[in-house]
């Protein structure tokens, strides 16, 4: 039985909808093995936490602040742990575009899930040969797709709370349903991300930058 008290907006916004997505980053550290994140756009998403020793979050949600000072919510990190090390959590409360406190090329993964074009704002902060996961909810995996830092080397199936990643015959996760380019311009303007030919819940990138 958990000793913790689960922290109340992560219980309301992940856990009660289904959406912790423990077995997605669960999956992502057994094969990436990354040991600093960042994660723009987080909200309270404190899952990674759980596989990621060392995980900055940033969100311009004034809630996160109070959120992230509770000591519950480290109490609840550290009994959720698959780790032996102390957790390191750093958060902070901001717009992910602005100038923040963060090392630069420094963070082996970067998540960005539904929160905009993490991809392009916050790619400074990824370390050469880092890795990007990213979903097209916004457009940011359209941006990706058309930016020559970032290589697909796989992609991300989802059923619920089961994920598959998948890095065989990934071309047709780019081609367009419609067969035109990607519109980069347009996607900036809309945050509407392209439709491609298959769909993946979110897309894994090799971040190389040239
Ligand atoms: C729909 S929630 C997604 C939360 C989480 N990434 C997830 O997968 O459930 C989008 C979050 O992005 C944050 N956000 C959007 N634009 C942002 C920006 N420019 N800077 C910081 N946070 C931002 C919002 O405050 C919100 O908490």
């Amino acid at each position: 039985m958990n000793s913790v008290e689960v922290p109340k907006l992560y219980k309301k916004y992940f856990i009660d909808k289904d959406d912790e997505r423990k077995k997605l980053f669960k999956m992502i550290y057994d094969i990436y093995k990354p040991q600093k994140g960042i994660y723009p756009g987080s909200f309270v998403h404190i899952t990674p936490s759980f596989y990621i020793k060392e995980m900055t979050y940033i969100d311009s949600d004034k809630r996160i602040a109070k959120f992230f000072d509770n000591e519950n919510v480290l109490n609840y990190i550290c009994e959720n742990k698959n780790y032996s090390d102390e957790p390191n959590i750093k958060a902070f409360q901001g717009d992910f575009s602005s100038l923040l406190a963060i090392d630069e090329n420094s963070f082996d993964i970067m998540f960005s899930f539904y929160a905009g074009f993490i991809s392009q704002s916050c790619k400074k902060y990824l370390r050469s040969s880092g890795v990007l996961v990213c979903n097209n909810s916004h457009g940011d995996a359209s941006l990706a797709f058309t930016d020559e830092d970032y290589k697909l080397i796989a992609v991300i199936k989802r059923n619920g709370s089961k994920f598959r990643i998948v890095d065989k015959d990934l071309d047709s996760y780019s081609i367009k349903r419609d067969g035109t380019h990607i519109d980069r311009n347009k996607v900036l303007k809309t945050m509407i991300g392209e439709i491609f030919t298959q769909k993946a819940y979110a897309y894994i990138f090799r971040f190389n930058p040239k």
